[in-house]
């Protein structure tokens, strides 16, 4: 089994300040880690959960995935990320299942992970993120 942990569940949202808010409100959720990622257009909130975190998303400009996403489904469930041991590993075990890499090779994600991103087509509508922590000594 190559997923050892649900690393996040990613949440698309318009306003990252009210949706924070409503999390604090709603469950007494505190953000732990914030991080502008501009390489992919977005900045995101991690509210942790045990070993695993809600992120909420937002786009920081009109052309990232996220903010295609929201304009064409809306805001909701963007994607799920699967923690796994060795992000290439898993990446080509799912291309010889029959998955449609959006990355071609493990890239740097945000909170130092390395990740990949797979197409919802071909992976029963879901889109997933391959997510290998580096823990630092
Ligand atoms: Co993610």
């Amino acid at each position: 089994m190559l997923l050892t942990e649900i690393d996040h569940v990613a949440i698309a949202v318009s306003d990252l300040e009210a949706a924070i808010d409503y999390y604090r409100r709603a469950f007494g959720a505190e953000v732990e880690h914030r991080e502008l990622v501009q390489s992919d257009g977005v900045e995101e909130a991690l509210l942790r959960v045990a070993d695993s975190y809600v992120q909420l998303v937002t786009p920081t400009s009109d052309d990232s995935p996220v903010a295609k996403s929201i304009a064409k489904r809306g805001e909701g469930l963007h994607h799920v990320g699967y923690r796994v041991r060795d992000c290439g590993e898993a990446l080509a075990s799912m291309i010889a299942a029959g998955a449609t890499p959006i990355d071609k090779a493990p890239r740097p994600g945000s909170r130092g992970t390395t990740v990949a991103f797979v197409h919802p087509k071909g992976s029963f509508g879901t889109l997933i993120e391959l997510v290998q922590v580096n823990r630092t000594a």
